[in-house]
């Protein structure tokens, strides 16, 4: 078993990983859980949660339950149990799972306990871990990403990685997307071993990686927004694409079209097909749509993370609009 202890401002985070490391013992008695999953989870995984607590809740899967009605249904859950603030939601699942978990445990009586059990590559590699959470919101026919949320830090992340042995490949795919990522901007090691194939360890890289940066900027005011990268075009495509390209498979794109350099282009295409990943063609009106609606933009302008080389990026603040045409 691999441990670190995060140092955040507001809060002490355990993190665990390696096989195995998702036992009873991470529940202690003398609290309640209530255990929110989905029903593909469940359906897998679900006799393992049942020994944690007789409250679990399993949300239809998809971003189709990651909405402000799915959080006030387990707010009012939580009120007709009885639940106090010292009680605990564990979200195990994907990023769905946990990012309407996190936002749940946030707002339940200004913020209650909350343990992070990912079980998709996506969630264990980066979605877990530091604190961000939120639900997406409709507005007349669009529906956008990750409108509404906050930042709380789970008590404790348990990252094992025996769940993906039963994750579709397209899931593993999507999850691969933030792992290129995580080498492409920070780890010009783990971006070479990319080529070669995925390792479980590279898990743990990531999350080390992550731990250290979000740690340093708990609230993004600095240095977090560089693991955006690819991420303002990931989300946009996300939403055009209707949610049929998975957060992972967007980003991926969103890393090959904001990147500059033709070099690094071409291998960041190479491991695309290598793990082929989906394309997608997409009307460049319509995108900026959505592209407007990125949360880093203020006052017309958007800092952005920019790639200078493999492992090296940094903040650029730029006019949106001057952006958007060179993007575009
Ligand atoms: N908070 C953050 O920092 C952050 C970062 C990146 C992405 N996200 C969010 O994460 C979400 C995407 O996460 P995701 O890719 O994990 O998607 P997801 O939670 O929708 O899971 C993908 C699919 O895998 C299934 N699944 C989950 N675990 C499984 C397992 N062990 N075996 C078999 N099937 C399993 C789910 O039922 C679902 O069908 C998006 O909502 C995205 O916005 C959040």
């Amino acid at each position: 078993m691999k441990e670190l202890k995060i140092e955040y401002k507001t809060k002490t985070v355990r993190l665990v990983f390696g096989r195995g490391v998702f036992t009873n013992s991470l529940f202690p008695e003398g609290r309640k859980y209530l255990v929110l999953t989905d029903e593909n989870v469940a359906r897998l995984h679900g006799d393992k949660f049942k020994k944690i607590s007789r409250f679990v809740k399993v949300l239809p899967p998809g971003e189709g339950s990651k909405t402000l009605d799915a959080a006030s249904s387990l707010v009012s859950f939580l009120l007709e149990e009885g639940f106090t603030k010292d009680d605990c939601l564990v979200a195990c699942g994907g990023g769905m799972i946990t990012d309407l978990g996190g936002f749940v445990a946030s707002v339940y009586k200004r913020g209650m306990g909350f343990i992070s059990v990912p079980t998709t590559l996506l969630a264990q590699a980066d979605s877990a871990l530091g604190g961000k959470n939120g639900v997406n919101f409709a507005s007349g026919e669009k529906t956008f990403k990750n409108q509404i949320g906050t930042i709380y830090q789970p008590e404790l992340v348990a990252a094992d990685p025996l769940f993906l042995k039963t994750l579709p490949p397209e899931e593993f795919r999507s999850g691969l997307g933030e792992v290129l990522k995580c080498g492409l901007c920070f780890s010009p090691s783990l971006f070479a071993r990319l080529r070669d194939g995925f390792d479980e360890n590279d898990i743990f890289e990531c999350l080390s990686i992550k731990a250290e940066i979000t740690a340093q900027d708990e609230f993004e005011e600095g240095a977090r927004a560089l693991l955006n990268y690819g991420h303002t075009l990931g989300h946009a495509l996300e939403s055009l694409s209707g949610f049929r390209l998975r957060h992972g498979e967007a980003v991926a794109l969103g890393l090959l079209h904001e990147t500059e350099e033709q070099s690094i282009k071409e291998k960041i295409r190479e491991l695309l097909e290598k793990y082929s990943f989906p394309e997608f063609r997409f009307d460049k009106r319509e995108l900026a749509a959505y592209i407007r609606q990125d949360k880093k933009i203020r006052q017309g302008k958007i800092r952005l993370p920019v790639l200078k080389d493999i492992g090296m990026t940094e903040l650029l603040e730029t006019d949106f609009d001057a952006y958007l045409q060179r993007l575009l």
